[in-house]
């Protein structure tokens, strides 16, 4: 077993003391990144890229390279899910991510089979193992899932959406239905983590991207119940190490004294919800992370400098000195100077030692 080099992201999580704020980004590798599209030319397309572990090792470890990130982030994509159930995943130019099949009926529910993660996502464990033994203890590598919520309204719908007709239209005519889909992928999710944890992830992130789409009585009943479902059967402990779990829900910040219910041990906010507010709500009860408009990455290096530290002062206005990972609110964009990233990065580790030092 390699040593960790670089730990201060786990110790982050589960509040335990670091030297300086540990940080990386959501989406850290991806299209504004020359050597990704590079890379995913050679590859053909990106789920060619994400189901070839070479390739798939190659741009987690881009970012790394160019940044001082502290910790890396498995590629592959949250969908790879319903994939294996037999969707039919594609991506067509320009529209993002669509399916062949749609599930919305209680028979297209009883229809899924049931997912055996490690071999029907062979390839996301053979990513997951050729990146751990290729960070070669460098940091942590982050596995990652959907929620069951976030999963569903793409199967029910059919790819994005912004009004979720199909799958509202679901949960208030048929609710039963909608459970029953949830349930199933809750199933499937906590079998394909564990696989991951398994194959090497130290750490692991529920990407509740839709959560802040319900109103808050269903997202407790439709999308919060099915992640502390799958915190509660996930295996916390590897090689000594406890596996954090952070929960990320995307407009989520109001409900955090709820989510603080999940089990998680670490929460991710967007830019919506003041740190200090928040610290003070969970009051040293779990981690947090986040939360800097991914915006602030179109804007100059003064600019950016300026939005990190009012971030870092907000993080820590309550005397704190850990269980706070520095994040963006949401994933970068392909539209951000890859130069931008690194001020962002660089001002966190330097600005922290006002705090931490
Ligand atoms: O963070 C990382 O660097 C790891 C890689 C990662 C990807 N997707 C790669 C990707 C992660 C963690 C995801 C999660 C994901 N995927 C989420 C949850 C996080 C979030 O942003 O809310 C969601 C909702 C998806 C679904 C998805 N995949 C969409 C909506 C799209 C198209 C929109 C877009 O940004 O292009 C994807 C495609 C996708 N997933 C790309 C990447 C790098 C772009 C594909 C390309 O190279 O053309």
């Amino acid at each position: 077993m390699t040593t960790l080099k670089n730990d201060r992201f786990l110790r982050a999580l589960l509040r335990e003391p670091v030297d300086t704020t540990p940080v990386w980004m959501m989406r850290q590798a991806g299209r504004y990144l020359p050597e990704y599209r590079e890379t995913r030319g050679q590859a053909g397309d990106f789920l060619s890229l994400c189901k070839n572990a070479e390739f798939a090792c190659e741009v987690t470890l881009q970012p790394l390279r160019r940044y001082e990130l502290d910790a890396a982030i498995l590629f592959s994509d949250i969908l790879t899910v319903p994939d294996a159930l037999g969707l039919g995943l594609y991506f067509e130019t320009g529209e993002g991510p669509k399916f062949h099949k749609t599930v919305r009926t209680e028979q297209d529910v009883a229809n899924l089979p049931k997912l055996n993660a490690k071999s029907d996502l062979a390839y996301v464990m053979n990513a997951v193992s050729t990146i751990r033994s290729a960070l070669n203890g460098q940091v942590p590598l982050i596995g990652f899932s959907g929620s069951p919520w976030t999963l569903a309204t793409y199967m029910v719908e059919g790819g994005s959406s912004k009004e979720f007709r199909f799958i509202k239209q679901m949960m208030y005519a048929q609710p039963e239905v909608l459970h029953a889909l949830l349930d199933h992928l809750a199933d499937s999710v906590i079998d394909y983590l564990n696989a991951q944890i398994d194959a090497g992830a130290q750490a692991i992130q529920i990407f509740d991207s839709w959560g802040g789409a319900l109103a808050h009585r269903e997202y407790v009943e439709f999308s919060m119940n099915y992640m502390t479902k799958i915190i509660a059967g996930l295996q916390r402990e590897k090689d000594g190490r406890r596996i954090p779990i952070i929960v990320f829900t995307k407009g989520g910040g109001q409900w955090l004294e709820t989510i603080l219910t999940t089990g998680a041990d670490a929460v991710g906010l967007d830019w919506t919800t003041p740190l200090y507010t928040a610290r003070d709500v969970v009051a040293g009860r779990v981690a947090l992370q986040g939360n800097l408009d991914p915006a602030v990455l179109y804007g100059s290096a003064a600019s950016i400098e300026k939005a990190v530290k009012a971030m870092l002062d907000d993080a820590y206005a309550n005397g704190e000195k850990t269980g706070y990972v520095a994040n963006l609110g949401h994933g970068i964009t392909q539209w951000v100077d890859p130069a931008q990233p690194k001020i962002f990065v660089d001002t966190v580790h330097e600005y922290s030692h006002k705090y931490l030092g």
